[in-house]
């Protein structure tokens, strides 16, 4: 004879139970999102399991997110990512779910693992899918072999409609011939605001402030951010696009890329006199400037380019992503998708989304 199990446990059981690893700008934001929730009786389905940074963490069966804002715990293992095994070692009725809202190069290392043993991975970090070319081939492989989700869309244009809209062109036969876009939203940002009126270095501080910026905002001035998402953007066109295929010409020199992190901060004013030409050169010519990804066979780069003001990239405001896509399909006029694409809210609402999603399956 079975066991009866009471109505909450069986709840329970049949429950999707997340993982959140990251509690940052990204991490708070979903524990927001989904106490919102929660009060709105819309997190039906939805039961937060652990919650981790990359030193504390917090386990229990159905814990309340307002609450575990702040893990205090030590790690009941040596890091989080054996700990997110420990968690989902159980095998139940309901999804297993992580959500990485870090930027860890380790946690992206385990997100084929975790798919191979049928746990969802929803990811605001970009170092899986847009990391080596041999890890996104082993997340898809993943994929492929099992029942488990990977939940991108927070990984290039905050959860705008691009990777899925990508996924169903090439679905229904269409070939990507080129992408183009602004896809960082926080060098948009940056390249909306400067005129001239404050140095390049300032903008970038309230960037930073106000959680635009990659925590280490040479990520964005890198272009290494910018790199990975037209990385993630191509394979997903189902390109094998290489990450040293793509050329980038970083906005920082070798000072600023170089400082001890104590230092960024002094080190940023580097960037004021050149950028400073470069708007003057611009303007001179009545174009923009615009930090810009494009991919085409045989070509992929990401650079500061001054853009006429007819150009398809040279619009948007504010954090506006904006991506131009010409396919067989859309051969003489492109696709065009834009939107905000920064900000831990929109971010963390793109995350959840995916959960929810996953959950109704
Ligand atoms: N901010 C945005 O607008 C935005 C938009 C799109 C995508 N993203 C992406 O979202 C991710 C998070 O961004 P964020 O702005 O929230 O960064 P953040 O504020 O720096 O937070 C990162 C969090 O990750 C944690 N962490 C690092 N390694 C870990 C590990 N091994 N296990 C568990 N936690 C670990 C950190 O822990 P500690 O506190 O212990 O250091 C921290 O809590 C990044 O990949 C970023 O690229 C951000």
């Amino acid at each position: 004879m079975s066991a009866v199990l009471a109505p909450e446990v069986r709840r329970r059981e049949a429950a999707s139970r997340i993982v959140l690893l990251g509690t940052g700008g990204v991490g708070r934001a979903v524990l927001r999102r989904l106490a919102d929730l929660r009060e709105r009786g819309l997190a039906g389905g939805l039961v937060l399991a652990g919650v981790a940074n990359s030193r504390r963490g917090v386990r229990g069966d159905d814990l309340s997110p307002l609450q575990v804002l702040n893990p205090v715990a030590p790690l009941s293992r040596a890091n989080s990512i054996d700990w997110v095994d420990e968690l989902h070692a159980t095998d139940g009725a309901g999804r297993r779910v992580v959500i990485d809202a870090t930027a860890s190069e380790l946690v992206a290392a385990r997100h084929a693992h975790w798919l191979a043993q049928g746990i969802d991975v929803v990811t605001a970090n970009k170092l899986g899918q847009g990391g080596p070319l041999l890890r996104w081939q082993a997340i898809r492989a993943a994929q492929a072999s099992g029942r488990a989700r990977y939940g991108d869309a927070a990984t290039v244009g905050a959860g705008l409609p691009l990777l899925r809209t990508i996924r169903a062109l090439t679905a229904g036969g269409d070939q990507i011939a080129s992408i183009g876009g602004v896809l960082s939203g926080s060098l948009a940002w940056l390249f909306d605001q400067f005129d001239g009126t404050r140095p390049f270095s300032d903008l970038v501080r309230e960037a930073r402030e106000r959680g635009y910026t990659e925590p280490d905002p040479r990520e964005d001035l890198s272009g290494a951010d910018v790199r990975r998402k037209l990385l993630i953007l191509a394979r997903a066109s189902g390109i094998a696009l290489d990450e040293h295929e793509v050329a980038v010409t970083p906005l920082l020199d070798e000072v600023l890329a170089h400082a001890r992190a104590e230092g960024v901060d002094a080190a940023l004013s580097r960037l004021d006199a050149p950028l400073r030409l470069r708007l003057d050169a611009a303007r001179s010519r009545g174009a923009r400037l615009r930090l810009v990804a494009r991919w085409r066979p045989g070509s992929a780069g990401v650079g500061l380019e001054a853009l006429a003001l007819d150009d398809e990239l040279a619009h948007g405001a504010g954090t506006d992503n904006r991506v131009v896509i010409h396919s067989s399909r859309y051969r003489e006029r492109p696709l065009v998708i834009q939107g905000p694409g920064a900000g831990t809210e929109v971010t963390a609402a793109a995350l959840v989304d995916e959960v929810l999603d996953l959950a109704s399956r």
